[in-house]
Parts: C-alpha cells; structure tokens; sequence
C-alpha cells in the first residue's frame, strides 16, 4: 500500500481523528435512494421470485432503462441494452468483446487510476490524449483525432470527468462522434455522473455523445448505473447502451461474454424500475451533491483570492471530485503558474503560485503526508491520478466528502496551507 493511505489507515486503526476528504461514500454523507422504494421492490421480489437469466439483463429493468433515455430524448432500443453488476463491468464486458489482446485503448489523462487497471487486467494497453489545466481540463480535439487515425480498439470519453470535474461540450462530442465514424473507432462514453451537473437539477444534464451516433455514423456505448444516480452502489447493477451502426457481429459478441457471467443479480436488477421512477429523489440526490458543490464554491471563492493562501481550487463543471493545485512540486524549483492559468476555467483573481515560497521543500505526497500528520486531513495526491507536469502540483478531494468532513476540513486545509507551504 500506499505510505500515504498506509498512514491513514494507521491513524484510523488507532482510532485517531481523521478527516477523509476522498471518500466518496454517499450513504456515509446521508444521501441515499428512498429506503422505502427500495424494500418494496425487494418484498416484490420475494413474492414473485423467478430465475430469469437473459443475457442482455432483466427485461423490465431493460424497459426502465429505455424509458430513462426516452425522457432525455435519446432512443436507446431495449435489445441494444446491457445489464452488468456495475461500471467497472461494462468496460470489462465491452474491452473483452471489442478488443483483441495488446489492442490499445484510448484513455483520458488524467485519469481515475481504475481505468488504467480495468485495460491493463484485460491485457490491453492504454494510451493517452491529454486533459489540459490552462483550457478547464478539456482534451485538444485535434489531439484525439490523430490518435484516432492510430487504430485504436475503443475511445474512451468520461465527462463529466473524474476527477477534473470537466464536461465535454455538445460541440467537440460532435466532432469526436464524427472522427470515430471516419476512424471506425467505437466510443465508449461514461457518463455515470452525467447527472451531477453544475446548477444541476435545473440545469439539464451533461450532454450525450450517443445523439450523435446516427448523424455521424459512429459506434457509441453509453455507461452508466444505479451507483451514482441512485446513490446505490452496494446495489451493484449497471449497464451499457450501443447505439449507432455496430455490426450484428460486435453486439453477438457482447451478449456472449454479458452472459458468460450474468453478474447483475435478479434482486437488485427488480429495483432498477422502482429507483429509476423515483424522479423526486433522484432530483433530491442531485441536489445534495449540488449543495456541496456550493460548500466547495464558497471556500473556493476566498481561497482563490487571498494571496496568503498558496492554493488554488479548481472550479467543477460537473461530477463529484475536485481538484486543488497546492504550492508545491514533485521535483526541482518552484515556478510561477503562466499568465493564463485556469484558461477557459476562467481564474482571474487567483495569486500566483509558488511566488516567495520555500523552493521544492515538499512534493505533492510529502505535503499531503505532512498534511495528515499536522491535521488529520485526508486528500489525494494529483499523481495517483497521473496529473503531473512541469510547474503544477495537484491535489484531489470529493464533493461527498464535504457531506462528513465538511467545512473543517477546508478550514484545516487552508491553515495548514497558510502556515506550512507558505
Ligand atoms: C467515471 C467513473 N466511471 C465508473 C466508475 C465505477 O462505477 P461503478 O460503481 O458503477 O462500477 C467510477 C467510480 O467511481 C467512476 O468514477
């Protein structure tokens, strides 16, 4: 393990304090789907239980599935919908149908480590299009289409984005869906906190990739499950919806290896109709994410401008993680951010890093050590998830997180930033 979780997970053995600002438990920061519902449909099944395995998924959830598309306008057929046991599945799912051993797979950077491990365990390897700080963390379009002329065995699109927080725009989806189709490249798009949008409920949702599919010809599979939505990850169902022209062949081959495993349990996928209907606390859900994203804006909005404090938070366009640049380096000197830092993020008031401060006395696991060690404050390094370049340290937290350890934990963060990386 890790010396950095190795020592938190001392100081939690010791039963010392510690504030965990990675956790991303939504049961652990009371947000959950409505307990009643959920028992229902549970009792419901115990009185009409019948093993029905499909290999594309219980049908009724499948339905439920369809109608969920429908109501955001997007026309996924029922027999082009996969039931999995979560969204690490899918891609397993799809990476074994899709992609042949050493096949390479187009990945994000940065990235949640999972991926890299998901394509790595199915013997494929990753190759990256970059994420870029100074333009709000979005991909160079350019970039992925002349990757794209590579051949890889799949694109992968997360947005929003963990953890940059970063939503792709309805225009680059566009381009993307239609160098794909030139490309013959499937698009596998996750969209699990599509939902988590800021402004979200109001706001709409993330924009979808898959409408596009039809115009530009283009393969898209769209993920996503109850884990986020619903706030049910422990209910463990998930699924992937193909749309655009695959090939009879690709969508056969995908219901073979879906139904070599039939993860997704009958239980769990009864309730998919009863939670996905819930539309009153699926908004409540997103809401409360909304709530902490709010909590995160305030600190933000002091941070940003108070020269004393050599942090600057990251605004989130959606999902549930964000992403704090700290005043300090993994290697060598110090060195002021560019002029345009943030970029389209659109920081202005923001002081510039690393200006009078003690040259590479920390990098960003050192100082996240000494973090926990002085506060009992528990963050990510930007490295676990690969955002390291020249002149930026990062680290990375969850909005859930704010729902337990909150306020005082960005209070202690500030301080410690304040007193120690100053
Ligand atoms: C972007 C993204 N996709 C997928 C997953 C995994 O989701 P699931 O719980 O459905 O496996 C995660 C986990 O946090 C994630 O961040």
């Amino acid at each position: 393990m890790n010396r950095l979780l190795a020592e938190a997970e001392q100081r939690r053995l010791q039963g010392k304090p510690l504030l965990d600002l990675t956790h991303s438990s939504f049961h652990r920061a009371g947000i959950r789907c409505s307990d009643q519902l959920l028992a229902d449909a549970l009792q419901d099944y115990v009185r009409r239980r019948e093993y029905r395995p499909d290999s594309h998924g219980d049908v009724d959830a499948r339905r439920a599935i369809c109608r969920f598309y429908a109501e955001d306008a997007l026309d996924l057929p029922i027999e082009r919908i996969f039931i999995t046991a979560s969204t690490s599945e899918s891609y397993s799912v799809l990476f074994s149908a899709l992609a042949g051993p050493g096949a390479k797979v187009l990945l994000p950077s940065p990235t949640y480590p999972l991926f890299e491990q998901l394509v790595e365990f199915g013997g494929l390897r990753p190759v990256y299009y970059h994420l870029l700080p100074e333009r709000g963390w979005q991909p160079d379009p350019e970039e992925i289409e002349q990757a794209l002329q590579r051949t890889p065995a799949a694109l992968v699109l997360i947005s929003p984005n963990n953890p940059t927080g970063a939503v792709l725009s309805e225009e680059v989806l566009r381009r993307l869906s239609r160098a794909a189709a030139e490309a013959d490249v499937p698009v596998i798009s996750d969209e699990v906190f599509s939902h988590f949008l800021r402004g979200a409920p109001n706001s709409g949702n993330a924009p979808r990739i898959a409408r596009f599919a039809q115009e530009a010809g283009a393969r898209i599979c769209t993920l996503n499950g109850l884990s986020k939505i619903c706030a049910a990850p422990d209910l463990k169902v998930a699924w992937f919806g193909c749309s655009g022209p695959w090939r009879e062949s690709d969508l056969e081959r995908l219901e073979l290896v879906n139904d070599t495993y039939l993860n997704a349990s009958g239980p769990s996928q009864h309730t998919v109709a009863a939670l996905l209907g819930d539309h009153a606390t699926r908004r409540k859900i997103v809401q409360q994410v909304e709530n902490l994203r709010n909590v995160l804006d305030r600190w933000a909005e002091r941070v940003n401008r108070d020269p004393a404090v050599p942090l600057l938070v990251h605004p989130t366009r959606g999902g549930i993680h964000f992403v704090v640049e700290s005043a300090c380096r993994r290697t060598g000197e110090w060195a002021e951010l560019p002029a345009d830092r943030g970029g389209a993020s659109g920081f202005t008031n923001s002081p510039p890093l690393g200006a009078g401060s003690s040259a590479g006395r920390f990098d960003d696991e050192e100082a996240a050590l000494e973090l926990l060690r002085e506060t009992g404050v528990l963050v990510h390094p930007g490295y676990f998830y690969g955002m390291e370049d020249q002149i930026r340290t990062y680290w990375v937290g969850t909005l859930i997180a704010l729902g337990t350890a909150g306020t005082q934990a960005l209070g202690l963060v500030e301080a410690f930033s304040r007193e120690v990386l100053q």
